[in-house]
C-alpha cells in the first residue's frame, strides 16, 4: 500500500527521500512522487506513474534539491494510477501533502472547497486535504495549527505529511488509522510509514499513537495528542541486523524467503524443550489469561486467515478447544454472539492490516477475555494493542506473497495449541511428540527445498493454463487454499481450492483435459477418500499433479505426475506441504514472466479496508 517518507534536515534530502521510497517499494504501489522546498523557497515536484525508477529518471533529467520534503508511493484507490493522481498534491503553489489511507467524506469536502473557489485537479480523495490545509493557512497560523484544524474535518483513515513554503524547515504529520513513525536524527528528523524507509539514516524511532500529530524541524520534534496537548512518546532503538534486504544469490525476494524458512521456523520455535518453555514465548501475562480460555476466535485476512484455518484443526483435535475462524472484513461488521471465555486471536504478518485492526478495536471486553496477536512486526499497531503478543521470527518479508511469515505463523499456532492442550490434559507423551516434531521441522523443510528443481520441471505444465484446481481433505484443505492463493497472486492463473469431498457437488463440472488439478495428498486417515476423488478427476480427463509422501502409494502414470514430499511427522505436514506449493507458484510465475515480488494490484501491508 501507499508509502510515506518525509525529511526536515540541515542537508539536502532528495536522495534520502528517493532511497526511502525504494525501501518502501515492497509494500506495493503504482505511482510515485516527491516535493522539495528549494533554496528559493519554491515547491519543486516530480510525480510519475509506475516505478520509483521513473521518478529517479525525472530527478536525473531535472534535478531538484532542498532540505525539506515529502515523498510518496501511491497504491491507487480513488482515481487511476497516473501522474495527476500521484502524490504529493499541492494547493496554491504553497503547500504539498502526501497521504496514506482513505478519506470517506471526501465528496462532501470536495463540494465545500469548490464552493470556496478551489479547483480540484485529481480524482483522489487526498487532494481535499491539501486544500483544507491551504485554506486554514491562508487565514493565519502555523502549519501545525492548520493541520490540527484540518484533521478534525476528516472522516476515515490517514497518515499525512505536509510541507509549506512559508514554514520552510518544517514537516507536519498526523495519523489516525494508518501507521506513521518518526525517525529521530541529529540535526535532522524524518517521518515515514514504516521504519524500513529510514534505516539508512537512523535507528531511533517514535511510533506515533492513534490521533497523534507531529511537527518536525532539523532540531526539534514535538508530538501532540488528539486534545492538542503536547505529549512525550518513547524513542525506541531498533536493533541492527534484524532486517536485511540484501538479495544475496537469489533472483527474487520470494525465493530467498522460501529458502530462509528452516532458520525462520527454528528461530520462531526457539528450541523449547517442554510445553512450559513454549508458554514463555507468549509473555508474562499469558498463563493467567490462558487459564481462562474455553474457546478461541481467530480473525485474520488472506494468507494469515489460512493459518487460522489450519490452527482450528490443531486446536480442536489436539487441544480440545473449540475454535472459530473468520476473515476480518466480515467479522468486523457482523453482529456476533460470542461464548463466555473466548480468547480473540488476531493473525497478521504486518500487524497493520486495516480490517484486522478494526476487528480488534471493535471487539469488546464483554465478548472476549483478552486478545493475542501473532505477528512478524514488532511495534506494529496490532502488537501494541493486543493483550498478548507472539512475535514470529521470520525476519523481514519483502515479497508481497507471504511465505516464511505464513509458515512461522503456523509454528506459533501449533505452540498455542500445545499450551492450551496442556491445560486440558493433553498427555505428556503427545506434548513430547509435538515438540519433537517441531524440532524436526527445519530439517524436513530443508529436504523439501531440495525438490526445487523437480518442482520447476513440474511447473512447466502450468504455463499455458488459465485455471487450476487444488484439492485436499482435512487439515490440508487450508494448505490447498494457500497454494491456490499463492498461484493466483503471483502467476495470475485463476486457482481455486476445494475440499476434495465437495468435488462432485459442483467443481467436477470444470474438469477436462485443460484443467490441471493439484492434490495435497499425504498418507493420513483421509488418503483413501482423497484417492477416490482423484479417480473421479482422472476418469474425466483431468491432469493430476499429486504432492504426496512416498508412503501414500501413488505412482507416475499417464496424466498423473507425482511430486514426492519427504515423510515427516503428521502434525507438521501442513507446513512441509506448504513449502512445496510455494515453490510451485514461484516457478510458474517465473516462467510466465510476472513481477514475482510485486504482483500487480497487490500490496504488502494492506492499511486501508
Ligand atoms: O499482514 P497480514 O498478514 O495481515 O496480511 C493479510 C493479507 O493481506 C496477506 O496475507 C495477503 O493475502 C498476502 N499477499 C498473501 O500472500
Amino acid at each position: 500500500m501507499c508509502g510515506i517518507v518525509a525529511a526536515a534536515a540541515r542537508r539536502e534530502v532528495s536522495e534520502i527521500l528517493l532511497e526511502g521510497l525504494r525501501r518502501l517499494e515492497y509494500r506495493g504501489y503504482d505511482s510515485a512522487g516527491m516535493a522539495l522546498i528549494d533554496d528559493e523557497f519554491d515547491l519543486k515536484i516530480h510525480k510519475r506513474k509506475g516505478k520509483v525508477a521513473e521518478l529517479e529518471k525525472a530527478q536525473l533529467k531535472q534535478p531538484y534539491h532542498g532540505n525539506t520534503g515529502v515523498a510518496h508511493t501511491r497504491w491507487a484507490t480513488h482515481g487511476e494510477p497516473s501522474g495527476v493522481n500521484a502524490h504529493p498534491h499541492i494547493s496554491g503553489l504553497r503547500v504539498a501533502l502526501v497521504h496514506n489511507g482513505i478519506i470517506e467524506n471526501h465528496a462532501a469536502l470536495r463540494a465545500e472547497l469548490i464552493e470556496d473557489g478551489y479547483e480540484i485537479a485529481s480524482a483522489t480523495d487526498t487532494e481535499v486535504i491539501v486544500h483544507l490545509l491551504h485554506r486554514s493557512l491562508a487565514i493565519g497560523g502555523s502549519l501545525l495549527q492548520a493541520m490540527q484544524k484540518t484533521v478534525v474535518k476528516l472522516e476515515g483513515a490517514y497518515a499525512l505529511a505536509a510541507v509549506d513554503i512559508e514554514n520552510p524547515d518544517t514537516v507536519v504529520g498526523a495519523r489516525t488509522g494508518s501507521p506513521l513513525v518518526v525517525g529521530v536524527g541529529i540535526g535532522e528528523n524524518f517521518l515515514a510509514s514504516d521504519t524500513m524507509a529510514l534505516r539508512q539514516v537512523t535507528d531511533r524511532f517514535i511510533y506515533l499513537e492513534e490521533a497523534d500529530l507531529v511537527c518536525i524541524t532539523p532540531d526539534s520534534l514535538e508530538v501532540y495528542n488528539a486534545d492538542g496537548s503536547k505529549v512525550q512518546r518513547q524513542v525506541e532503538r531498533i536493533k541492527e541486523g534484524l532486517e536485511t534486504t540484501d538479495l544475496g544469490n537469489f533472483d527474487h525476494y520470494m525465493i530467498k524467503e522460501i529458502f530462509e524458512q528452516p532458520e525462520a521456523l527454528e528461530a520462531t520455535f526457539g528450541g523449547a524443550i517442554n510445553a512450559e518453555k513454549v508458554e514463555n514465548h507468549f509473555g508474562d501475562d499469558a498463563p493467567a489469561l490462558f487459564d481462562q480460555v474455553k474457546q478461541v476466535q481467530i480473525v485474520a485476512c488472506g494468507t494469515s486467515y489460512h493459518a487460522g484455518l489450519v490452527a482450528r484443526y490443531w486446536l480442536e483435535e489436539i487441544a480440545g478447544v473449540s475454535c472459530d475462524v473468520e476473515v476480518a472484513s466480515e467479522f468486523r461488521y457482523r453482529k456476533r454472539v460470542q461464548h463466555k471465555g473466548t480468547l480473540l486471536v488476531v493473525i497478521s504478518q504486518s500487524g497493520e492490516t486495516a480490517d484486522t485492526l478494526a476487528a480488534l478495536r471493535n471487539a469488546t471486553a464483554d465478548e472476549f477475555i483478552g486478545s493475542l496477536v501473532v505477528s512478524n512486526v514488532d511495534n506494529s499497531s496490532l502488537v501494541r494493542e493486543c493483550d498478548l503478543v507472539f512475535l514470529t521470527r521470520a525476519g523481514i518479508e519483502i515479497g508481497v506473497a507471504s511465505t516464511k511469515a505464513f509458515t512461522t505463523q503456523l509454528v506459533a499456532l501449533l505452540m498455542l495449541t500445545l499450551v492450551l492442550g496442556r491445560r486440558r490434559g493433553l498427555p505428556d507423551s503427545r506434548q513430547r511428540d509435538i515438540i519433537a516434531a517441531l524440532q524436526s521441522l527445519p530439517e524436513c523443510v530443508r529436504e523439501t527445498l531440495e525438490l526445487n528443481e523437480s518442482i520447476q520441471r513440474l511447473s512447466e505444465a502450468f504455463i499455458p493454463k488459465r485455471h487450476a484446481l487444488f484439492l485436499a481433505r482435512g487439515i490440508q484443505y487450508p494448505i490447498a487454499m494457500e497454494g491456490a492463493l499463492k498461484l493466483k497472486e503471483i502467476s495470475y492463473i485463476h486457482a481455486e481450492a476445494y475440499p476434495a469431498g465437495e468435488l462432485k457437488h459442483g467443481p467436477l463440472a470444470l474438469v477436462d483435459s485443460d484443467m490441471p488439478v493439484v492434490a495435497v495428498a499425504p498418507n493420513d486417515e483421509l488418503l483413501e477418500k482423497l484417492k477416490s476423488n482423484l479417480e473421479e478427476v482422472r476418469s474425466r480427463g483431468g491432469e493430476l499433479f499429486v504432492f504426496a509422501d512416498t508412503e501414500a502409494g501413488f505412482a507416475n502414470e499417464a496424466r498423473v505426475k507425482i511430486l514426492p514430499v519427504p515423510n515427516c511427522p503428521e502434525v507438521i505436514r501442513p507446513i512441509v506441504y506448504t513449502v512445496a506449493l510455494q515453490l510451485l507458484s514461484y516457478h510458474v510465475a517465473l516462467q510466465k514472466g510476472t513481477d514475482v515480488d510485486k504482483p500487480r494490484n497487490l500490496a504488502k501491508s494492506v492499511t486501508v479496508e
